[in-house]
Formats: C-alpha cells, sequence, structure tokens
C-alpha cells in the first residue's frame, strides 16, 4: 500500500512508534503531521531504546527519509538536540530529514503559557505535557505564530521574535508567571535555528514527488485518535487534529492519495493526564498492567492510568478515520492475567449509549462488559501469527467483529522483531 496512514486510536501511546519502525524496512518515507514534542514514540533495536518526539519514526533506517510536516509544532532546541543525539548514535539525518517551513515554531513563552494556563485552571487541569503544546497552535489559529521558516531570514525571525515577546511577557505578568528575559530565550533559538536551515524548506513537493512515484510512505500519527480536539474527549485532548483529517492537512497531501488507514490499539487501554475514562482500573489490577506494560509517559515519565480494553471508544475511532487495518500491540502484557475484559457497550441512567458521548457524560457511563478465557502462554518467542494462542485469537476476532476493521498484525513484545504479520 503505497501511503498509509497509521495513527493511534486510543489516547495515545498505542506503541505506533515500534509499529512505523517495524514497517520501514520497506518503506521509503514516514511523515510526522501533528503534535510536537509531546509525542514520545519508542523504538527498541537490539534492545537499545531510542525515545523519539519529533524526528519521524523509521529515521533508525537509513534509507527512510523523514519528513516534519507543516501541521507540527517544532520546539526547535528540542530537534537539535534530537538530531544531534541521533547522529552521536550513527543515525545521520543528514539530507533525509526535512522540515516544512510552514511547520510553526513552538517558543519560549509557549511553554511558560502552558503551564500558567495549566495553573489557572485549578481542580479541572488538563494534565498537558507542558511542551507549549496548546499556546503553540492557539498562536497559529490566531495568525501570531512563528513558522520555521522564519529562521531561513534572521531578521524576519529577530522582529516577530522581539514583537511576541514584549506581548506574551504582558500576558505572562497579568498571570503573576517572571516574564522572559531576552538574550536567555533568543540566542539558543538563534543557533539551533542555523542548525536547522539546511533542513528546512517547502516539505509539499518532495512528498507529492515520492507519491507520484509510487514510493512507500506513511504518515505517522501522533497522540491518539480520542485526543483530537473536537473527535476526542474535549476538553481533555491535544490541541491539534489526531484524526485523519489531521494527517492529510499537516501535509498537504489530498485525501484521494491515501491507499490505506491503519488503526494502531493497546490489547488494553491507558490515558496519562486527566479526562474521563470508563474502562479505567483503579485497584491491583491497573497497577499489574501499569508495571507489567512500563506504563510511564516516554515524555513526562508520568505513571498512566490502565485499564480494559474500551471497544467502544475503538470502534468511534475506527468509523470517524476510515479505518481498515488494525494492528493489536502489547498483547503479551495481558498474558497470565488470567480473564480479559473489554467494554461493549456504555450505559447513562439506565439506557445504552447510541453515539458516542461529549466528556461531561463519558464520566457518568456504566460500562457494559465481555469477558474473555485468557491466555497464559509465552509471546515472546512467536515468529507466526498462526501460532498465536487461541484465547488472543478469539480477542482479535472480537475486535474484528466489533470494529469492523480487519487486524492485520499482533505485536508480541517490544523488539522490532516482536510483530506478527497476518497473511491473507
Ligand atoms: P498537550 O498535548 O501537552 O497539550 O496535552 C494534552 C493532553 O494530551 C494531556 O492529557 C496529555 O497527557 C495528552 N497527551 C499529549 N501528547 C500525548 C502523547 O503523545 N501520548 C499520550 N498522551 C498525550
Amino acid at each position: 500500500m503505497p501511503v498509509m496512514a497509521l495513527l493511534g486510536l486510543q489516547w495515545g501511546d498505542e506503541g505506533k512508534g515500534k509499529v512505523i519502525d517495524a514497517l520501514s524496512a520497506s518503506v521509503d518515507a514516514v511523515v510526522r503531521c501533528q503534535g510536537g514534542a509531546n509525542a514520545g514514540h519508542t523504538v527498541i533495536v537490539g534492545g537499545v531504546k531510542r525515545v523519539l518526539h519529533l524526528v519521524p519514526s523509521g529515521m533508525l533506517y537509513a534509507h527512510v527519509t523523514g519528513i516534519i510536516g507543516n501541521g507540527v509544532v517544532i520546539d526547535a532546541n528540542k530537534l537539535v538536540e534530537e538530531i544531534t543525539a541521533l547522529g552521536a548514535a550513527g543515525h545521520d539525518m543528514t539530507g533525509r530529514l526535512i522540515v516544512s517551513d510552514r511547520a510553526h515554531l513552538v517558543m519560549p513563552w509557549h511553554k511558560e503559557l502552558d503551564r500558567a494556563a495549566e495553573d489557572a485552571r485549578g481542580d479541572q487541569k488538563i494534565g498537558t505535557t507542558g511542551r507549549g503544546i496548546g499556546p503553540a497552535y492557539a498562536d497559529r489559529a490566531s495568525r501570531l505564530g512563528i513558522q520555521a521558516g522564519d529562521f531561513l531570514h534572521e531578521e524576519r525571525f529577530i522582529r516577530l521574535f522581539d514583537t511576541q515577546l514584549a506581548a506574551k511577557n504582558r500576558l505572562l505578568a497579568a498571570y503573576g508567571r517572571p516574564t522572559l528575559e531576552r538574550t536567555a530565550a533568543i540566542e539558543p533559538l538563534l543557533e539551533a535555528g542555523r542548525r536547522l536551515k539546511q533542513y528546512i524548506r517547502d516539505s509539499f513537493v518532495p512528498l507529492r514527488d515520492l507519491v507520484a512515484a509510487r514510493k512507500e510512505v506513511i504518515l505517522e500519527g501522533a497522540q491518539g485518535s480520542m485526543l483530537d480536539i473536537d473527535h476526542g474527549t474535549y476538553p481533555y485532548v491535544t490541541s491539534s487534529h489526531t484524526h485523519i483529517g489531521g494527517l492529510l492537512a499537516g501535509c498537504g497531501l489530498p485525501a484521494r492519495a491515501l491507499d490505506s488507514v491503519t488503526g494502531v490499539v493497546k490489547a488494553y487501554c491507558t490515558r496519562v493526564g486527566a479526562g474521563p475514562f470508563p474502562t479505567e482500573e483503579l485497584g491491583p489490577l491497573g497497577d499489574t498492567i501499569r508495571i507489567k506494560g512500563g506504563e510511564f509517559g516516554a515524555t513526562t515519565g508520568r505513571p498512566r492510568r490502565c485499564g480494559w480494553f474500551d471497544a467502544v471508544a475503538v470502534k468511534h475511532a475506527v468509523e470517524t478515520n476510515g479505518v481498515d487495518t488494525l494492528v493489536v500491540t502489547k498483547a503479551d502484557i495481558l498474558s497470565e492475567l488470567g480473564e480479559v475484559k473489554a467494554c461493549t457497550e456504555y450505559r447513562l441512567g439506565g439506557q445504552a449509549v447510541a453515539s458516542y458521548p461529549r466528556s461531561d457524560d463519558l464520566a457518568l457511563v456504566e460500562p457494559g462488559w465481555r469477558t474473555f478465557d485468557g491466555w497464559s502462554e509465552d509471546l515472546s518467542g512467536l515468529r507466526r501469527y498462526d501460532d498465536l494462542p487461541q484465547g488472543l485469537r478469539r480477542f482479535t476476532s472480537f475486535i474484528e467483529s466489533y470494529t469492523g476493521a480487519t487486524v492485520g498484525w499482533v505485536s508480541t513484545g517490544a523488539e522490532r522483531s516482536q510483530i506478527l504479520r497476518r497473511t491473507p
């Protein structure tokens, strides 16, 4: 499938980085389309763990071209750090990383304002990653943003910076926060801009050409569909469209360029930060899943909230994104848990809920469950989909019949090799 969109269908952290890396052996380009350094895509190769925040997953293969599309918000200092660390580990980005000149920059004041807004929310905090994502997207929408392309004209960048700094310092003062000192804020950015210049250009034309040449391209979603600013659990969401529409708008490709839409789901469910979570397990089982699954944020280190697979949410995400194929990840974590459960219905006031509820109602729903026998086999050494244990096969068959999408892969461990493709 030359152009595949691959996105998470839950609340992020579904294992997209690992899946994209595993598929990238035969892929030509991977494109990040939205989000920013709030994402943490973990890839483990030969026992070495790398967390990619802005560089597209798949770039650990030297033949892959990476594009950071116009819809991404870029923390320039973090991107330089990431490129430098990858280079030191033998993964040179020169000549194969393209950063869209239209991508907006996360400025130092965005991070300060992110924290200030969270503090001002009192007991209604979202639990953001503190990476300045919301304020950066807000400035983009208000036509106040500074783009990566502005680094190519340093005088213009400085002019935009100074105008914004004055305005944002007034805002920070109004929040009762310390203001930003110009030299400390601008110098590292100018340095980062000079280092990034070689990568910054229009990213649409090279992408269009890759697609026209029928090269294998993956559009890499960040976060998950249930964190979409409109289709997720607002306001407990991120500030971009994590949904398929955001992937297209975030790189400029037309909808008809897509050949397939693949959704990644964990065999259970997690969420970081606040917001309704109908299948959350607050007792010892949640702790067991968290520890077994290593469910601590790749970006912030925060413990993730854990619970059973929410088929209602996944079906909603399959339908709104037009998902044809599913990748089920972390199936190994549910081995030896005994019974495995999935939520198949939300009830509100004794009535089954017919459409996906808004957050205030979602917080009140009673989940209806289906229970499966589970499986106790160790999956780590399996190399063929057909060898998956019966219990897990019954679970994936249920996911297919409930959501209407086909399970094409099951991931059974953190390593690149531990993903089993179902042969048609
Ligand atoms: P923000 O994107 O930093 O503004 O955070 C908004 C919400 O999205 C918070 O609940 C975060 O925990 C969540 N979030 C943002 N990025 C990720 C991610 O990559 N994985 C999981 N949750 C995320």
